[in-house]
Parts: C-alpha cells; structure tokens; sequence
C-alpha cells in the first residue's frame, strides 16, 4: 500500500486529520489497532473548545453536533457547600460545547466511510522506518498478515501508549512528566444531569465532578487512591460517596440508576519533545497527556490537528516545508499553556495525599481569590474555553 500520509492511530486525532487533509486534495491511510466498536466503546472526553468546535464545522462534521450538543455559558466550581458560578460568556465572550468524543469519533467514521476514506481496523503497527530518509515504511498486521504500507509521511496519532513516540530516538527526545498519586473513576449513566452547569467540586475526601452528555445521559467522576479496585465500587458506593462531595442542595436532587459504564483512569501531565523528528509528526495524547481536569485532552489533539493539517496543505498545495518546520514548536507553545491550566486546576482541586496544611491553605486561598476577583475568575474563563490558534 502506498500514500501521501500515514496516519499511526484512528481515534479523533487520526480520524480528524485524514478527514482535513481529504478535504485539502492529500491521500491518507489511517491504521487503528482496535476494531470501530471498541474505539466507539470508550468513554472519554465531554467539553468542546470554541477553536475545536470551528474546526470540526471546517472539517464538515460539525452537522450532528450543532444540532445535537449543548453551549454551556458557564461552569461552577464548589468547595464544600460554597458554590462559585463562572460565568464563561460574559467573561470571554464564548462558550464551550458539551458533546461527547464518542459523538464526534461517530461522526467522522461516518464523513470518512461517505467520502471513501480508507481506515484499517485491527492493523496494529509494529514498526516505522526511514523517518530519517526520504520515504517512510510502516509495517502493520492486519488480518493475520504482515503488511506495508509506504508514505511521504507519517502522523503519529496513537495515543500515550502508541509506537510513534517511541520511533523517535531517546537522544533526539526529552520527556517531561507528572504523575498524580490518584485517578477518577468515572459513572455513565442514563439520568438527568445533577444540575444545569458542570460542577467541579473540592471536598476533603478528594474532588469529585458532575458532567453530561445530554439532557438524559450524566457522567460524574470521583477522586480516588491509585490502589482502588474497579470491583470495590459498586454503583451504590460510587453515589453515595459523590453525594458527600459536592454541594448538599444537589446531592438531595441527584437522581441515581443503574450504571451504563464505569472505569477509572490515572491522572498524568506528560509533554514530549519535540512533536516533530524527520517526516514523523505526532499529535494529540502520543506527544502529550494532560490530566482531565481542565477539559483539555481532546481539544489539545484538535489544535496539534489544527497546526498539521495546515503545514501539509502548505506543503503539497503551496510547495513550502515552512510549516511542517515550524509544527513542533508551533504546537508545543500552545499545549505548554494546557499543561499549565490543567495541572493548576488538578493541583487546586485535589486532595493530595502528601498535603501538608500549608498546600491546603493555598488550595483554599486559590479558591477565596477566583471568589472575590473578576480577573481572576477572567483567566480562568480565557483558558477554560480555550486559548486561540
Ligand atoms: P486516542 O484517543 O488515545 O487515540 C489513539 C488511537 O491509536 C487509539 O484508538 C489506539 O487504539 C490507536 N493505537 C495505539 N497503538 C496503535 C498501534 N500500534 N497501531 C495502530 N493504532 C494504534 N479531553 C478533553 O478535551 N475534554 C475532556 O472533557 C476530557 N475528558 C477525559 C476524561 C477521561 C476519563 C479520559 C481518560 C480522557 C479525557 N480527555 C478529555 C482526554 C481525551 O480523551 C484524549 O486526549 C483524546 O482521546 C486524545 O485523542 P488521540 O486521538 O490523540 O488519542
Ligand atoms: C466529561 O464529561 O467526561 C468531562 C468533563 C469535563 C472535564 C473532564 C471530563 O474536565
């Protein structure tokens, strides 16, 4: 097999750049190791940014989520029974859009299937060559057999635990990293939202957060210790502890039920560099993992898509290299300014095991300052829904 760009992961990331670049004339392949329906079976993120709303309307996949997402002009935050509304709209003049990536990944299988893209499920990549010389070989199974397929180029868009990263040489890379001594574990379930806004709740026994997809599907998350067990938490627990986390009012009215789906996943701030090493480029969770707190996984993949798709454009439609040249420190300077948000609002939300009082009276203090100053809870708003392109 032979094409322009090769693409290494198909979750939003790979699927939303081969869906940019068809749309820009450049052939792409993209190669997913799992089959559609367990990348569809994952839940995961549930905040838009403005900037990753516009690009998945210039991506012609936006339809489904105008018609079907809900804008959210505000967030709160609690502490205990103290409620903080941040009011995003009036602050930064924006929203952000609250619609699921298993909605969107929908969406772009389906504009892929609709405009003849070729996506390989079940092809797990093995081996990458000649990202140093003049053409790229990626070597993948697929239905039992071992395959090729060969490229001008190759995007790496596999995730943390993905083959791309690891293809560029440890003397060529530096990795920076923050693992947090907790994770979330995360409730789907088929109930009405606990209240209108997210709700991003301190608690001495550790953060706990009221989200949504739609006005019948609610997701909450608690903080918990990294040696909880999945098979320890019966729905029955999970909500009673969630109901002492956040404010009593909405405790009482939250409406409970059965479980669509739980699981738990470790919190980590990861950047590696740089995003960009001979015709190899890596975008999205490959290059870098921040903690979900600030809700900015999936858009930091989109703006790295952003800044990508553009320098290939650039590249076959326009024959200069200067945007692939710049990609790297281009997209580091932006997701270095995601890493900070999202490690501060983890660092002020959480309980810290290692917390000594001094830490938990800055916690406080953060919370008292976006409380009583409007410029405060203004950078807040400017990097919750999202900083520009
Ligand atoms: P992935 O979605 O990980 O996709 C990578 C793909 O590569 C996978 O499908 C994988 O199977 C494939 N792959 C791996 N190895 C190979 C191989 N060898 N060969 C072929 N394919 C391979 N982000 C937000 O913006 N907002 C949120 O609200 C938010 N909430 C989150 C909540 C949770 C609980 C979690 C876990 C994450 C959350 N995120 C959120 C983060 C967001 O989900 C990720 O940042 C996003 O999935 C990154 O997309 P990606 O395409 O880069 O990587
Ligand atoms: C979610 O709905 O899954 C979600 C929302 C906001 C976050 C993280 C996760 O910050």
């Amino acid at each position: 097999m032979k094409t322009q760009v090769a693409i290494i992961g198909g979750g939003p990331a790979g699927l939303l750049l081969s869906q940019l670049l068809d749309l820009h004339g450049i052939e792409s392949v993209v190669l997913e190791r799992r089959s559609r329906d367990y990348v569809l079976s994952r839940i995961r993120a549930g905040v838009l940014e403005q900037g990753t709303v516009d690009l998945l309307r210039a991506a012609e996949v936006g339809a489904r989520m105008d018609r079907q997402g809900e804008i959210h002009d505000g967030v709160e935050i609690s502490w205990h029974d103290e409620r903080l509304n941040i009011d995003i709209k009036d602050l930064t003049g924006r929203g952000v859009m609250v619609y699921g990536q298993t909605e969107v990944t929908q969406d772009l299988y389906t504009a892929r299937d609709a405009r003849g893209g070729t996506v390989l499920h079940e092809a797990e990549v093995t081996g990458i060559e000649g990202i140093e010389g003049d053409g790229v070989t990626v070597h993948f199974t697929h239905e039992g057999e071992a395959k090729t397929l060969t490229a001008d180029f190759v995007a790496g868009c596999d995730g943390f635990h993905g083959p791309s990263r690891k293809a560029i040489p440890e003397s060529h890379r530096q990795e920076f990293e923050r693992a947090y001594p907790f994770g979330w574990l995360g409730l789907l379930s088929e109930t009405p939202p606990a209240a209108p806004e997210l709700i991003y709740a301190a608690h001495d026994r550790g953060f706990a957060l009221c989200s949504m997809r739609s006005p019948t599907l609610s997701r909450y998350y608690v903080q918990v210790s990294l040696s909880e067990k999945l098979e320890d938490w019966p729905a029955e627990r999970f909500w009673d502890e969630l109901r002492t986390r956040i404010p009593a009012d909405v405790a009482e009215t939250l409406v409970t039920g059965e479980p669509l789906e739980m699981s738990i996943a470790p919190l980590r701030s990861f950047v590696s560099e740089p995003m960009r090493h001979g015709r190899l480029f890596l975008a999205g969770d490959s290059a870098h993992i921040v903690p979900p707190t600030g809700a900015k996984g999936l858009n930091l993949a989109a703006s790295d898509v952003y800044y990508l798709h553009r320098a290939f454009d650039r590249f076959y439609n326009h024959g200069t290299s200067e945007g692939l040249d710049a990609y790297s420190e281009t997209a580091l300077s932006r997701v270095w300014k995601c890493e900070r948000f999202s490690w501060w609002m983890t660092s002020m939300l959480h309980d810290f095991p290692e917390t000594g009082a001094f830490e938990r009276r800055m916690q406080r203090a953060e919370f008292e300052y976006l409380q009583m100053s409007e410029t405060a809870r203004k950078s807040f708003a400017e990097n919750y829904v999202g900083l520009p392109y």
